[in-house]
C-alpha cells in the first residue's frame, strides 16, 4: 500500500486537540482510498522552549527534511514565550525548507455565517498567494542606542528577483487551473495586491517583476489593487477575485480579512509550499493557538481539516481531498453539527467526527 510519511507538530495551546482531528481524517481518507500515512509527532514548541531553551531540537530540519508533509498545529503562547522568539520556529521551517508559497483558499461553505454581509459561497471563492520566504519578512534589521532618546530599530524589506518571480509564476499558472472564471479569451485573473505608490522600491520592482512574468501568460486577465484598497474591495465586491498574489506582510493581513469572509478563522487553512517538492510542505490551520481554549475541546477543526485536505491534494491523492472537500461541505450544509463559534454546542472532536462519517458514507 502506498504509504506517506507525515511530520505532525501540534504546537501550543488548542494544537493538541486539533491535531487529533487531522490525523482522524488522514487516516479516514487513507482507509476509503486506499493508502496509509505513517505518522510522527513531534512536541516541540513553547513548553519545549521552557525546558530546552528553544523551540526544538537544533537539528529539527533534519529531522523533517525525510518526511512527505508536515502538519503544523498552531504555535505560541505568550504567557510562556514572546512571540517573536516562539513564532521563529513557523518562520525558519517557511524559509528553510524553501516554501516560498503560503497558499490560502478563501472559500465560503454553505451553511457557514459570516460576519460580512456581502460574502455568501457564491461570492467568496478566490485563492491568494502569499509570498512565504522574504518580503517584509526577512528578518534583517537591527537596534541603534536603544534605550536612548535617540535609538531607533531599522527593519529592511527584501525583494529579490527570483523569490518575486518564482511566486508570481506560481499564482499565474495558478489562474491558468482555475479556467473558466473570466468570459473571453482569458481564463482567469490574477490581482497583484501591491502598493507602488508609496513602496517605491520594493514594490515597483516587485510590479516591475509582475508585469514581466505576465507576457508568459496573455490569457490571464492582469489586474492590479493597492493593498488598502484591497481591503474595502475585499469587503465590497468579494467575487471580483480569482487569484490574488501579495507579499509576505500584505498576504498576511489581507488572508485575515479573508478568514472573516470564509467564516472566521475556524474556517482557514494554509499550505506553506515548496513546488519544486525539494523539501516536504507543511500545511496548517492559520489561526492562533487560542491558550485560553486550550484543552476545553471547543475549537473548530474545519480550518485543520481544511489544512489536511490541502496536503492531500498536495501529496497527490486529489481525490481523497475532493471527498474530504464535499464531505465537509456535507456537515456544514445540514447544519447540524456546529462549533461554539457556529453558535452552537458541537466539541472539536464531534465536528471531526462528523467530517469523518460523512467522509466514509
Ligand atoms: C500566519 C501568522 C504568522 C505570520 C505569525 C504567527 C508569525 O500570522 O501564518 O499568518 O505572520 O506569518
Ligand atoms: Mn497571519
Amino acid at each position: 500500500m502506498k504509504t506517506y510519511s507525515i511530520a505532525n507538530i501540534p504546537g501550543d495551546g488548542v494544537g493538541a486537540e486539533i491535531a487529533l482531528e487531522a490525523v482522524k481524517i488522514l487516516a479516514a481518507a487513507g482507509d476509503k482510498f486506499g493508502f496509509a500515512c505513517k505518522v510522527e509527532s513531534y512536541d516541540w514548541g513553547c513548553d519545549y522552549y521552557l525546558k530546552h531553551g528553544e523551540m526544538g531540537p537544533k537539528d529539527k530540519l533534519d529531522t523533517l527534511k525525510g518526511f512527505d508533509a508536515i502538519f503544523l498545529g498552531c504555535i505560541g503562547d505568550a504567557a510562556k514565550v514572546p512571540d517573536h522568539v516562539s513564532l521563529t520556529i513557523l518562520l525558519d521551517i517557511r524559509k528553510g525548507f524553501d516554501q516560498y508559497v503560503n497558499l490560502r483558499p478563501i472559500k465560503l461553505y454553505p451553511g457557514v455565517y459570516s460576519p460580512i454581509r456581502t460574502a455568501t459561497p457564491e461570492s467568496v471563492d478566490f485563492m491568494v498567494v502569499r509570498e512565504n520566504t522574504e518580503g517584509e519578512y526577512a528578518g534583517t534589521g537591527g537596534y541603534f542606542k536603544p534605550d536612548q532618546p535617540e535609538g531607533f530599530a531599522y527593519q529592511t524589506a527584501i525583494f529579490s528577483r527570483k523569490g518575486c518571480d518564482r511566486v508570481i509564476r506560481y499564482a499565474f499558472e495558478l489562474a491558468r487551473s482555475r479556467k473558466g472564471r473570466i468570459e473571453g479569451d482569458q481564463v482567469g485573473m490574477l490581482t497583484n495586491c501591491t502598493k507602488s505608490n508609496a513602496l517605491n522600491y520594493s514594490m515597483v520592482y516587485w510590479d516591475k517583476i509582475y508585469r514581466e512574468v505576465a507576457t508568459g501568460y496573455p490569457d490571464i486577465k492582469q489586474d492590479m489593487a493597492l493593498v488598502d484598497a484591497m481591503t474595502m474591495w475585499m469587503v465590497k465586491n468579494p467575487e471580483y477575485f480569482d487569484v490574488v498574489v501579495a507579499s509576505n506582510l500584505f498576504g498576511d493581513i489581507i488572508t485575515d480579512l479573508g478568514a472573516m469572509l470564509q467564516g472566521g478563522m475556524g474556517f482557514a487553512a494554509g499550505g506553506n509550499i515548496n513546488p519544486e517538492k525539494d523539501y516536504p510542505s507543511m500545511f496548517e490551520p492559520i489561526h492562533g493557538s487560542a491558550p485560553k481554549y486550550a484543552g476545553k475541546g471547543v475549537v473548530n477543526p474545519i480550518a485543520t481539516i481544511e489544512s489536511v485536505r490541502m496536503m492531500l491534494d498536495h501529496l497527490g491523492e486529489a481525490e481523497a481531498a475532493q471527498a474530504v472537500q464535499e464531505a465537509e461541505i456535507k456537515v456544514l450544509e445540514a447544519g447540524a453539527v456546529r462549533t461554539k463559534d457556529m453558535g452552537g454546542t458541537a466539541s472539536t472532536a464531534q465536528m471531526g467526527d462528523a467530517v469523518k462519517a460523512a467522509l466514509l458514507a
